[in-house]
């Protein structure tokens, strides 16, 4: 029987070792092995192998949490996605989302038109005040690393071909998981041509 001062103490050491509110505590290392088929686009260290696959090294344990709850729920749809966490435990996805979160991204080829980075940058760090978009960064952070604790995802170093469809995606509803519709009302205010320096300077960062 547990006497009262040891319940007390469990007590306080949920407390302390709760993790912040809406994600939990996952194990990069058992994450990397139920991660295999992932890395088999994801890439090995979440450095993906085709522009269509988004990177995951150095994402927000939160957001791609998230993300995964979210495919799994068929509140953000796509084809393979759907299918490829379906089977996912709880437990495996923290622990997955640690094994990706813990990897570090790599150089990539991006591009080298110093027009189309300024006006990526331009956006990125200001926004369309004409058109009403609003500075990414504010949300995203000075450099593109996101925000953890808020689940704003981390977007230096994505390749550029898939921040293009996501973005489009948000336009056309696509892609709706987005709370209160943040990103879908944002999108909508951005030009062909915007989206694609945005995305172009994105993948400069680091
Ligand atoms: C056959 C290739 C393929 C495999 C295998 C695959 N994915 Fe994906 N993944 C994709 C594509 C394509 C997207 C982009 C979906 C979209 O456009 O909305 C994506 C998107 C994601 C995202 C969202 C990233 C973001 O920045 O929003 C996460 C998280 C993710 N995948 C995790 C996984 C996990 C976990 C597994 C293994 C269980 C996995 N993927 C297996 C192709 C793949
Ligand atoms: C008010 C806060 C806010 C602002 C400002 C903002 N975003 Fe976002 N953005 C978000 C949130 C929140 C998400 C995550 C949506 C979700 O949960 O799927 C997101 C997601 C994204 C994604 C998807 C990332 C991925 O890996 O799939 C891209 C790309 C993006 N934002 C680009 C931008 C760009 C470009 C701008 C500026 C034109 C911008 N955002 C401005 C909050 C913001």
């Amino acid at each position: 029987m547990l006497s009262k001062s040891s319940l007390f103490g469990v007590f306080i050491c949920a407390v302390f070792t709760a993790p912040p509110a809406g994600w939990a505590k996952g194990d990069a290392a058992a994450g990397k092995e139920k991660s295999q088929v992932c890395q088999g686009c994801h890439g090995e260290n979440g450095n993906s192998y085709g522009p269509d696959w988004p990177n995951l090294a150095a994402q927000h344990p939160s957001y791609l949490i998230k993300q995964i709850r979210n495919f799994q729920e068929g509140t953000r749809t796509n084809e393979i996605m759907n299918g490829m966490v379906a089977g996912l435990a709880q437990q495996d996805i923290e622990d997955i989302a640690a094994y990706f979160a813990s990897q570090s991204l790599e150089p990539q080829a991006v591009e080298t038109d110093v027009e189309i980075i300024k006006t990526g940058r331009k956006i990125f760090k200001g926004g369309n005040r004409y058109t009403g978009v609003p500075a990414c960064a504010g949300c995203h952070g000075p450099n593109g690393a996101g925000n953890g604790p808020a689940a704003f995802p981390h977007l230096s170093g994505q390749k550029s071909t898939y921040t293009v469809k996501t973005l489009k995606d948000f336009q056309s509803n696509a892609r709706a998981n987005d709370i209160n519709e943040i990103m879908r009302n944002i999108a909508a205010k951005l030009t062909d041509s915007e989206i694609n320096a945005v995305a172009a300077y994105l993948a400069t960062l680091k």
